[in-house]
């Protein structure tokens, strides 16, 4: 049964978030099996875990991999090894996932948001360098949706600097700048393994750097920074458990396998809807810097509410009918437009710790940032799946023509 008021036979399309899209099977269910019946759950004692991260290491070309219990543990352990002081500036985006965020906090230092580039709503190394100060001690890029940020850019910024780069890459499986693979670009790549991601095992993160302090450090905050395999170990800092499973391990591994099709069926399918939705007047398919690879964690559309009355929204309301979950505005409002940011609802009624921090790095003027508004106005994210047909695709682009139409009546 179907509440939707459209003609035309609505289609089910796959999701994400249950079997119909996710290309999980007899493979993940005989690892798992293989790891309870081997009775060793735990990754300090297992097989799964460690194997992931040479595989991860080496799908990468990266020295270290190390796995962790999401993407938000991954961002975290990421600045960990970074290790601010109190109050010491991370440049990053307003337009992420709060997972990208909240562990900067958490690790004591404050985000500071650089303003968005208009075709890819990703940061830029413009935007980024008038933020910087005496005490900006990381750049965390996200290249949002999978379409990778103006990475030769901001890394010549912050190599002249001598400021690391965290890129954020939970989006972004196997996206590449100048056949450069995302996560390999700055000093640490982070990704996310949850649910909706391109592979995933229910939750888990993953952490790739070639430098050998950054990964002991990683490594270390991983495990309560207790020196595993050392002469005379201790916990040698401040440090969370922050492990993956045998059971999460055994899943991601198996998906391993599967991430190189599954990302190549993620981007055939992207290019065929943009090559038919091209032509609607008001509607803008994702746009790709020349040298860079998307590889569509979603499918964002970019909506002129002048072409299109009633802009994302009006859009997005009649694709919900034809039962095409999209979301407009993706998060809705900049991060620190948040309570968490807004009302400093950090820890007990400290505000710490943006009390910590020079008071002009954490005022968060909304007027600073007319590019992320505007971005977040016009932004229609659809859903992605590499198990997309063609008709799924058809039925895709039609309701987006039909409904543009039907607003433009
Ligand atoms: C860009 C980005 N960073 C970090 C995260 C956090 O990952 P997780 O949900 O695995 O904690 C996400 C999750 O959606 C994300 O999209």
């Amino acid at each position: 049964m179907t509440t939707s008021t459209v003609a035309v036979p609505v289609i089910t399309l796959p999701s994400d978030q249950d079997a119909s899209g996710r290309s999980l099977g007899e493979e993940e269910i005989s690892a798992v099996a293989e790891a309870i019946r081997s009775g060793t759950l735990t990754s300090t004692k297992g097989q799964f875990v460690p194997q992931l991260e040479k595989r991860f290491a080496a799908s990468l070309v990266t020295k270290h991999a190390h796995a962790c219990s999401s993407g938000t543990a991954a961002v975290h352990v990421a600045v960990a090894a970074i290790d601010p002081e109190p109050g010491d500036e991370i440049v990053t985006s307003p337009i992420t996932d709060m997972g990208a965020l909240s562990p900067i906090l958490y690790q004591g230092a404050v985000p500071v948001f650089a303003e968005v580039d208009p075709s890819t709503w990703n940061v830029t190394a413009e935007s980024i360098e008038s933020r910087l100060s005496p005490r900006t001690k990381a750049i965390i890029v996200t290249h949002l949706f999978g379409n990778p940020c103006e990475m030769g850019e901001i890394m010549e910024l912050a190599n002249s600097r001598g400021i690391p780069v965290i890129e954020d890459c939970a989006q972004a499986f196997l996206a590449s700048h100048r056949d450069r693979k995302v996560g390999t670009l700055g000093a640490i790549g982070c990704f996310s393994l949850q649910q909706g991601k391109h592979i995933t095992c229910g939750e888990g993160g993953l952490v790739a750097t070639d430098n050998d302090a950054l990964a002991r450090r990683m490594f270390l905050f991983i495990n309560k920074a207790w020196g595993y395999g050392d002469a005379n170990p201790d916990h040698y800092f401040l440090a969370l458990n922050y492990r993956m499973s045998e059971l999460q391990g055994a899943v991601a591994l198996a998906q391993m396998d599967k991430l190189e099709e599954a990302t190549a069926k993620r981007v055939a399918a992207a290019q065929w809807l943009t090559s038919r939705i091209s032509d609607i007047a008001g509607i803008q398919a994702p746009r790709v810097h020349a040298g860079n690879a998307h590889t569509y964690w979603k499918y964002c559309l970019q909506v002129d509410s002048e072409a299109v009355p009633g802009g994302a929204v009006a859009l997005g309301n009649k694709l919900k009918e034809r039962r095409i979950s999209c979301a407009p505005r993706y998060i809705q409002k900049p991060a620190f437009m948040c309570e968490v940011f807004r009302k400093r609802r950090t820890f007990g009624n400290s505000g710490f710790p943006f009390t910590a921090a020079r008071p002009e790095a954490v005022n968060y003027d909304s007027a600073a940032y007319p590019k992320t508004f505007a971005a977040l106005e016009h932004i229609l994210v659809l859903p992605w799946n590499e198990r997309y047909t063609e008709e799924h695709l058809s039925y895709i682009a039609e309701s987006i023509r039909e409904s543009v139409y039907e607003l433009q009546k």
